[in-house]
């Protein structure tokens, strides 16, 4: 039991990962097959779509990964899999796949909540960072500024009250006429513009929650009234702009929430914590290696080192969750 390794399944929403990682947080395998040309010409995730192509890739990425670490089935320990929060019909391929491999090789499964999968993307070897710490855990579906004490879990200080800060990128990517993923574009176009060019509001709501929704109605009425060949001459000026505000109100927000616990460290996870402004805009912070901030299983086998497990035959039953009850 002791050699053996966790196997992970992350299927919630268009990225299908299998990944194999020691109890002690070493990285063997990391398999993230993106879906992304999939969505690319709808402008966003199909959910139907996404659930038909996690069918097809589980078994190859959960092939690939045990490849690339040079081992067989025979050398996991135990199954962790996403249970939730995500797109159902998605989440649901993944669970039946890692009950299936559990249930064939009688091994223990340990169900893991996407969002704690995020944070436990900072506990992995080399560098793993030490809670206590405050946490902006900033993806395409979630923005949350967490109070981490310890691995198994977080107290939630802040949130969103209408869009995730991924949402506005990858809407505003839109609204831009770039690419789907619409961070990664906008972070890209931003390097060749002016972020002071155009003056985007920053939401002020009280406490320590976040609004991004005024920010991409204001784009609209920019890109509105700059016509079609404005827009293509200033689209590096909108972009870095944009992104500028996004930015910003992360930072704000993300250091007030520290200096009201009094927390000495900072990190930030999820996929916006991949963006290159702000990575820059908080030297001192700690940031989930750029590979384990978008979706990916290594960050489910890491957190399933500090959920509980349940014993063979006992899974059979459990079902996915779309939502978090919080
Ligand atoms: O964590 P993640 O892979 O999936 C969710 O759990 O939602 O995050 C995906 C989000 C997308 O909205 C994507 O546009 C955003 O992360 N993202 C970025 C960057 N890379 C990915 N946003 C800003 N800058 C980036 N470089
Ligand atoms: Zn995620």
């Amino acid at each position: 039991m002791q050699h053996k390794v966790i196997l992970g399944l992350e299927t919630s929403c268009d990225e299908t990962a299998a990944a194999l990682v020691t109890e002690d947080g070493r990285i063997l395998a990391n398999v993230v097959a993106s879906q992304a040309d999939l969505h690319a010409r709808y402008g966003g995730v199909v959910p139907e779509v996404a659930s038909r192509r996690h069918l097809e890739l589980v078994t190859p990425v959960v092939r690939e990964a045990l490849e690339q670490a040079g081992m067989s089935l025979n050398e996991v320990g135990r199954v962790a899999v996403t249970r939730g929060p995500g797109l159902i019909g998605a989440l649901l391929v993944g669970l039946s796949a890692a009950k299936a491999l559990a249930w064939a090789l009688r091994l223990p499964l340990v169900p893991v909540d996407h969002l704690h999968g995020h944070v436990a993307s900072l506990f992995l070897e080399p560098d793993p960072v030490e809670p206590p710490f405050l946490c902006l855990l900033a993806s395409g579906g979630h923005t949350l500024l967490l109070d981490v004490r310890d691995q198994a879990g977080y107290h939630v200080l802040g949130s969103t009250l209408d869009d995730a800060a991924g949402e506005a990128f990858d809407k505003g990517a839109r609204l831009l006429g770039l690419g789907y993923p619409g961070g990664v574009e906008i972070d890209r176009r931003a390097r060749e513009g002016d972020p002071e060019a155009f003056d985007f509001p920053v939401a002020r709501v009280p406490g320590l929650d976040f609004s991004f929704s005024g920010l991409k109605t204001a784009l609209l009425y920019k890109v509105r009234d700059l016509g079609p060949d404005e827009l293509e001459r200033r689209r590096a000026d909108l972009a870095a702009s944009y992104q500028r505000a996004i930015v910003r109100a992360l930072v704000e927000r993300t250091l007030a929430a520290a200096e009201q616990i009094g927390a000495e460290r900072i990190a930030l996870v999820g996929g916006v914590a991949a963006n290159s402004e702000l990575r820059a805009s908080l030297p001192d912070a700690a940031f989930a290696p750029l590979e384990l901030c978008t979706d990916n299983a290594a960050m489910i086998a890491s957190a399933a080192r500090y959920c509980k497990e349940i014993a063979f035959a006992r899974y059979l039953a459990i079902d996915a969750y779309a939502s978090s009850a919080a």
